[in-house]
């Protein structure tokens, strides 16, 4: 039964790898990442759910930009996940330890209209870009440029930009 495998290390352990930085910096560079991620599985979920619901005269429009951006979420996650196993971390991975860790309000199981869903998901990418600055500030004053380039280069500028995308969509319905 997998029930009674053994558990080979304890999340928010780091085991030893030779990167060249201490166990210190490791360790917060991992629960930093590993917040970061928690953020973004929780934008990348949002992405596919409204994916799915959308609705209304810009369906099509919406159903394939909301597409795009959860795959690209997709990436940014992957990218995390994997930068904490590099760095001799555990990554969060199951949906119920995501709405634990997570900051961004959990959304409704019903349907929302399109102008509610952009606003939500703009909401999101708010949350995870001021959570993830002073991270990314933080593990460059730790020594770990990797984390902080990642951060930057891929959360922060993935985020910015796509809420620049359903932001000025959200605009042109407004203008209407
Ligand atoms: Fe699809």
């Amino acid at each position: 039964m997998a029930d009674d495998a053994p558990v080979l290390q304890a999340y928010g352990e780091v085991s030893p790898v030779r990167v060249g930085l201490g166990e210190n910096a490791r360790t917060r560079g991992v629960e930093m990442l590993n917040h970061v991620l928690a953020q973004t599985m929780a934008l990348r979920d949002l992405y596919k759910k409204h994916h799915w619901q959308t609705s209304g005269e810009n369906f099509y429009e919406l159903h394939l930009l909301f597409d795009k951006h959860y795959t690209e979420q997709v990436d940014v996650t992957d990218a995390l996940a994997e930068r904490i196993q590099s760095l001799g971390g555990v990554a969060v991975a199951a949906g119920h330890d995501v709405i634990e860790l997570s900051k961004i309000p959990r959304p409704p199981k019903g349907r929302e209209g399109a102008v509610a869903q952009i606003e939500r998901l703009l909401d999101a990418h708010e949350i995870v870009l001021e959570e993830t600055r002073p991270l990314a500030r933080e593990a460059s004053e730790l020594g770990d440029d990797g984390t902080n380039d990642l951060l930057v280069s891929q959360v922060i500028r993935t985020g910015e930009a796509q809420a620049w995308f359903i932001g000025e969509h959200l605009r042109k319905q407004i203008a209407k």
